[in-house]
């Protein structure tokens, strides 16, 4: 395999604040590093484009007393069944709870389940993560 070799210029604070990441994550080197960034990035676009199944999470951190909440989200849960997979449920305190969605289908309905779960009053993080299926 032949490689090609980039020059990258980084101001100097940029810089050290990378290094101190590689450092941390174990890097031998910023190669490696900048090549394993561009390969995420790649790999998160092609899962952000077009359509084709996707499979991922959807983590939620909800408060269960606002009105009405606890009963909307299994409501829309229902509504996208074949997308929703499995559901991990944790009570984090008195009022908050924790919630991981397993989901999985066309990219298109995954992120509208996404953000009508996001758009609930009530519902924070709301963190997607997906892979193509
Ligand atoms: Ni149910
Ligand atoms: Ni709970």
């Amino acid at each position: 395999m032949t490689v090609e070799r980039v020059g990258v210029s980084f101001e100097p604070e940029l810089l050290s604040s990378f290094d101190a990441m590689l450092r941390e994550r174990g890097y031998a080197s910023r190669s490696e590093a900048l090549r394993d960034l561009a390969r995420e990035a790649l790999s998160k676009r092609a899962v952000d484009e077009g359509n084709g199944k996707v499979m991922g999470t959807l983590t939620i951190l909800y408060d269960h007393d606002a009105s009405g909440l606890s009963h909307k989200l299994v409501h829309v849960q229902h509504e996208h069944h074949a997308e929703v997979m499995s559901t991990l449920h944790v009570h984090v305190d008195e009022r908050n709870c924790l919630e991981v969605l397993l989901i999985k289908g066309e990219r298109s309905e995954v992120k509208l389940l996404a953000e009508r779960i996001r758009a609930l009053k009530g519902v924070e993080l709301g963190e997607l993560v997906l892979v193509k299926a």
